[in-house]
């Protein structure tokens, strides 16, 4: 592409570091349209003639037709995408192909293929992530009575129901694409037009090519345009934090399904075997959905790295920043289906959430509660006396429930019978109904308000 002023060619190590064809030819179809758009624009602005745009656009077509059915032979002499589209639209149609890259250089191309790619992707996990939230909010439905152990600590604490809980993924997915969403308005401005860094003296119109390429406008300043790459580190970092969430709802998944909880059963399409031990069901999906924050994460950092003290405008360094995006998209897109799935499939066990109630005194804040309420207690000296009571029922060996009324009130001395009544995990449930609260009635509400807010 240059040979005009060079003689030899370049080393063979030279050529493969520089080379990015091997993992850019993911954007051929952004890179295609973005031509297109370019070349209408120019036919239009009278820069080139419109017989010469036809034959480049028809061109093009076919280009993306071999891509497309496997014939296109990618070479890595031709460095990336952009050189090798250009260089087979000049074996196809000769000579128009040279004036397709007029006003433009490959510096506002990349970048805008890549903001065209990243649109696209947070597209799709979007409407991943939605379907995770359908899979979560139709579970919760049906658990919006289904009482469990609510923890703090990984401790036993308060009842809560399982449909409240996973409702409050419902939450932080809600946000994760609440970040997305943002992201997105600022990756939608086009730099094509930007050209090397500092535009073009040709009478180009980037208002007409944004509007086709579907940008909501052009971006202000050449330089920034071809330098910016916060787009980028900016769904990264959406990225990183949705991945924070699945990993925290695939490691109380990997909790749950341990035989010693035994709160759920994953299905055997989202469970493993083990190759020595017979009797193993284990949960390598929602394992692995766990720990892909580790690379989504490392592809943040890596590109912050990179990008971080790079004067303007372009570099190649920031060619560096397309295989870590690649595979943080690819890793988080299978997470999120991962977790999907299995929430979808697996099967809850409303008696051993109910079993696991028995440990841990959960309803001791009912009772600190009604001694507040009813006998006018200051809730510290009613923490206090609860506290004894509790430790008389571990004494005894029994639920809260099981104690007698003149135990209590040997604590106590005003303790009546209607302590009983806020005692049981259902009645601690129930009770709960403040604004966000996990009473049963809450939870159905909850759930159909995520409906109008998400689905
Ligand atoms: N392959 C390059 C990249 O990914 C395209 C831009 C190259 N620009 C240049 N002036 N060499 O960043």
């Amino acid at each position: 592409m240059w040979g005009g002023r060079y003689a030899a060619g370049p080393a063979e190590i030279m050529e493969r570091i520089n080379a990015s064809i091997d993992f850019d030819q993911r954007l051929y179809a952004q890179d295609i349209a973005g031509s297109k758009a370019h070349c209408r624009m120019l036919v239009e602005q009278d820069i080139i003639a419109a017989a010469d745009g036809d034959a480049i656009l028809s061109g093009l077509d076919s280009i993306l037709q071999d891509i497309e059915s496997g014939s296109f032979d990618f070479k890595t002499a031709l460095e990336d995408i952009h050189m090798n589209v250009e260089a087979a639209l000049a074996e196809k149609i000769g000579e128009p192909a040279g004036r397709l890259h007029t006003g433009r250089s490959r510096n506002d191309q990349v970048a805008t293929d890549f903001r065209l790619w990243t649109r696209d992707a947070i597209d799709t996990i979007d409407g991943q992530l939605q379907d995770l939230q359908r899979a979560l909010i139709e579970t919760a439905e049906q658990h919006a009575e289904t009482v469990m152990p609510g923890f703090t600590h990984l401790q036993p604490a308060q009842p809560v129901t399982f449909g409240h809980h996973l409702l409050a993924y419902v939450e932080m997915v809600g946000r994760d694409r609440g970040r997305f969403a943002d992201a997105r308005g600022r990756v939608n401005e086009s730099p094509l037009g930007a050209a090397a860094l500092a535009g073009t003296a040709f009478p180009i119109d980037r208002h007409a090519t944004a509007a086709a390429l579907g940008f909501d406008r052009p971006m202000a300043n050449s330089l920034d345009a071809v330098s910016a790459r916060d787009f980028t580190l900016e769904f990264l970092a959406a990225g990183s934090i949705a991945a924070t969430h699945l990993s925290r709802l695939a490691e109380e998944i990997v909790i749950w399904a341990s035989p010693q909880f035994g709160f759920v059963k994953l299905s055997d399409a989202f469970s493993t075997g083990s190759s020595i031990m017979p009797q193993k069901r284990n949960p390598d999906a929602a394992e692995l959905a766990r720990a892909k924050v580790g690379r989504i994460l490392g592809a943040f950092t890596a590109l912050s790295v990179v990008m971080k003290g790079l004067p303007l405008a372009y570099g190649k360094d920031m060619q560096e920043d397309k295989e870590p995006t690649f595979d943080a998209t690819d890793s988080l897109s299978l997470a999120i289906a991962a977790m999907a799935g299995m929430v979808d499939d697996l099967e809850a066990n409303p008696d051993a959430m109910r079993a696991a109630l028995d440990a841990g005194f959960p309803t001791a804040t009912d009772l600190a509660d009604w001694l507040v309420r009813e006998l006018g207690l200051p809730f510290r000296d009613a923490h206090h006396a609860t506290g004894r009571i509790v430790s008389m029922a571990e004494e005894q060996d029994c639920l809260l429930e099981d104690l007698s009324l003149e135990a209590m009130q040997s604590v106590e001395a005003g303790i009546t019978d209607s302590i009983y009544s806020v005692l049981s995990v259902d009645a601690s449930a129930k009770s709960r109904t403040s604004f966000g609260g996990t009473a049963p009635e809450n939870v159905r509400a909850a759930a159909a308000q995520a409906r109008e807010r998400f689905l």
